[in-house]
């Protein structure tokens, strides 16, 4: 049976600054999807991540379709309406276009979709991450593909040794999608040389060579590039298929044990240790750390059982810790070098303007 898997995520406003939405919100949009999507999903499971809400949602229709997405960009207005009765903060922030036109895609909610030929048993993991960008999910995504150091199926599993195709995106062009396909292992080289800049290039999908079936999809909008100015941060979800074919559950999630360094955190300006946590996690310490949370499912003609929080267990208590040490060593130096991001990322214009005004009073010595 072919199934579509989508995710459509936006933050629409919430409580206390940029931290979780309302229960009001969150009622509100499951409400709006239960009664208008009757004839059009087969399942949906409703979450947030910090301030983020993300719609999961199964269905017959393929990717980028209409139905699907009008029905997604509904349910963040009415969501919205709520949030702006509320006085919550953001009240619609990831709405940037006034009319739906198609798709939701480069309108600013995220969106991550597959389409799939479901098998006997189909797990997949869904992650969401706030206050970080898609370049996020660059290095687990790789580790857990690619490299035999984490992912002891490409050493020990006859299909997954085959190796997967890379689906990279350069974000930067935002006239019309540019995209590279790079086997592994053959171009790993090429592949790691384009996945290091976490802000130009990231992995928007990964296939398996053993099948050609789709094992990922990463929301890759930056809402910087469709609205020329700082709107928040990209807040990426992903959906990962695993077992079988594709990597374990556990090899999937073993790189996130490093808590490896990610754009955003406060104003969406600085460098901060992407933290493992329970799902609906909330925000807290300098407007971070940056959250990634992951929920497991099965689905079977696409009804879901789940989720399974796969980060919620004693081991990864001993994790937080350790990134809750690197965030405070890092914040230790403020906004000096790599604790700020570079001029070109800098989500407010502040220290753009006072550059521009200095630039006139720097003289040449004579
Ligand atoms: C980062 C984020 C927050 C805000 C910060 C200031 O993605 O959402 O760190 O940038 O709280 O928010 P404003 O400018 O809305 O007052
Ligand atoms: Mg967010
Ligand atoms: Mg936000």
């Amino acid at each position: 049976m072919k199934i579509t898997l989508s995710v459509l995520k936006a933050d629409i406003g919430s409580v206390g600054g940029h931290l979780r939405p309302s229960q009001a919100l969150l009622d509100e949009v499951k409400d709006f999807i239960r009664e208008n999507g009757r004839n059009l999903l087969i399942d949906y499971y409703l979450s947030f991540t910090g301030d983020d809400i993300a719609i999961l949602c199964t269905h017959e229709k393929g990717v980028l379709n209409p139905e699907i997405h009008k029905l997604a960009w509904e349910a963040f207005l009415a969501g919205t309406a709520v949030a702006k009765k509320q006085g919550l903060y953001g009240a619609g922030q990831d709405l940037l276009k006034d009319s739906f036109s198609g798709n939701i895609k480069g309108m600013g909610p995220a969106v991550a979709e597959i389409e799939i030929n479901e098998r006997p048993s189909e797990p997949f993991i869904f992650f969401a991450a706030d206050k970080t960008d898609p370049g996020a999910y660059n290095l687990p995504l790789y580790l857990a593909f690619a490299d035999p150091m984490y992912s002891s199926g490409l050493l020990l599993s006859p299909k997954i040794s085959q190796g997967f195709t890379f689906r990279i995106i350069d974000v930067a062009h935002t006239e019309k999608d540019k995209i590279i396909d790079l086997n592994a292992p053959e171009d790993l080289y090429d592949i790691a040389t384009l996945l290091r800049d976490t802000e130009r290039y990231c992995i928007e999908s990964i296939f398996a060579r053993s099948n050609g079936e789709q094992a990922v999809s990463v929301s890759t909008t930056r809402l910087h590039n469709i609205a020329g100015k700082y709107t928040g941060k990209d807040d990426p979800v992903a959906l990962v298929r695993v077992q079988g074919d594709f990597p374990a559950t556990g090899e999937i999630l073993a790189p996130f044990e490093i808590g490896h360094y990610v754009a955003g955190f406060m104003r969406g300006s600085h460098n901060g240790p992407l933290m493992p946590c329970r799902l609906n996690t909330t925000i807290s310490y300098f407007d971070g750390p940056p959250v990634v949370t992951g929920a497991a499912f099965c689905v079977k003609e696409g009804k879901l059982t789940g989720p399974v929080d796969v980060f919620d267990h004693p081991y990864w208590e001993y994790v937080r810790t350790k990134i809750a040490e690197k965030a405070a060593l890092i914040r230790r130096q403020g906004f000096f070098g790599p604790a700020m991001l570079p001029w070109s990322e800098l989500e407010y214009g502040g220290v753009v303007e006072r550059i521009k005004k200095l630039e006139k009073r720097f003289r040449f010595r004579e």
